[in-house]
């Protein structure tokens, strides 16, 4: 047995360590137009008592077309905040994925369109589309870039302007979407910090459920998809919400378990945020303490991808370096998944 193992570690060079990809930076930026439920109660029939009871949510950031235009107009804003913390240089940055929605156009993709303005010349880009689990699936896309040695240094975006496809007639869905943008560097690192695990999913049978059904290959805008009023949002809230609790449950659970975590192991938990039910039942089911959830859904709302990055930006001064982080999400697809790390650094 002993000569097996000492078999087996002896073709393992002894300078080579193992690449980790560690969150470096974070900044963000929410528009500054803020919509409060007795704004949305003008537009439907609904309430503050039943927005606040039932979602969580007491006001929401929206882009106003005199403020700017498009996410790429967030994201420049989230990285102007980003370099306020984080001094970096745009020529190193190799690869940019943008995690979004709502791009600014259906092609060229909105990743090039930051390179180029933001100075990264060096960098490819492209979007990712997983609506709100969008942020965790660009982190994980990243890490497996940097982990494999190819790049050293990559810019995370993740957000939407979700104001531009929410049907603002429809009180299943406007209360509860918004607008942000979040942008994030990894790098490589040889410390035992950074991504350390993740689990992720799909299930396409769920498209009755959450879609947007125009404006794609299927249904073309016309003035016909536009009548029907196809460019908006459309959701089952009560399949999302249950499917949302439990995936984002069991998910956790078992990227804890195979990580041999307890629940004081975990100093922070970051969700989603669709509604402080689910955030709560999430809670609940993994017996974590609601002090150690990040919860910033009553000022925010649902900004799809950018959720997770925004409570990372909010939290960024609590975090402490080694810090063990779980971030769920679930979104349309369905998408969901969950994401192990070890915070990077100290707050400054
Ligand atoms: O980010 C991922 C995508 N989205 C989500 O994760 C959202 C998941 N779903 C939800 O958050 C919730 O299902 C909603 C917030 C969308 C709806 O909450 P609910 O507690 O599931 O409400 P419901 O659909 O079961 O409706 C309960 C009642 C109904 O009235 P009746 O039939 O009991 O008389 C609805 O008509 O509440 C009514 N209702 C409203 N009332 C006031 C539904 N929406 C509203 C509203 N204001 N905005």
């Amino acid at each position: 047995m002993k000569i097996f193992f000492l078999g087996i570690f002896s073709i393992i060079p002894e300078n080579m360590s193992k690449i980790n990809a560690v969150i470096t930076g974070i900044g963000s930026y929410t528009p500054q137009y803020i919509s409060t439920n007795e704004e949305i109660s003008t537009f439907v029939d609904t309430s503050d008592e039943w927005i606040t009871k039932r979602i969580g949510i007491k006001e929401r950031r929206i882009l106003k077309p005199e403020e700017g235009k498009g996410v790429s107009y967030l994201a420049e804003k989230a990285i102007e905040d980003l370099r306020n913390s984080k001094d970096f240089d745009p020529l190193e940055i190799e690869a940019i994925i943008f995690a979004t929605s709502t791009p600014d156009y259906i092609l060229p993709n909105t990743a090039s369109l930051i390179a180029y303005r933001m100075g990264m010349k060096n960098a490819f880009g492209f979007d990712l589309g997983a609506a709100c689990s969008g942020s965790i699936f660009a982190l994980d896309v990243g890490q497996a870039y940097i982990t494999s040695g190819k790049y050293k240094k990559i810019m995370l975006i993740a957000g939407d302007v979700l104001s531009t496809v929410t049907d603002f007639k429809d009180r299943n869905t406007c209360p509860i979407f918004s607008d942000s943008c979040s942008a994030a560097i990894i790098e490589a690192t040889t410390e035992d910090f950074g991504i350390m695990d993740s689990i992720l999913h799909s299930d396409g049978n769920s498209l009755e459920f959450l879609h947007m059904y125009g404006g794609g290959s299927v249904n073309p805008a016309s003035h016909e998809s536009v009548d029907q009023r196809l460019h908006y949002i459309h959701q089952d809230g009560k399949v999302v919400f249950k499917r949302a609790i439990t995936e984002m449950g069991n998910t956790c659970a078992e990227l804890m378990k195979r990580n041999h975590l307890t629940t004081n192991d975990i100093a922070w938990v970051v969700p989603h945020q669709a509604n402080i039910r689910i955030i709560n039942a999430v809670a609940d089911h993994l017996e974590i303490p609601i002090n150690k959830v990040t919860i910033n859904i009553e000022k925010y709302g649902n900004s799809s991808a950018g959720t997770i990055p925004l409570c990372l930006r909010e939290w960024e001064s609590q975090f402490r370096k080694g810090d063990k982080i779980i971030l769920t999400a679930f979104g349309a697809g369905f998408t969901w998944g969950a994401i192990y790390m070890k915070w990077g650094y100290d707050p400054a």
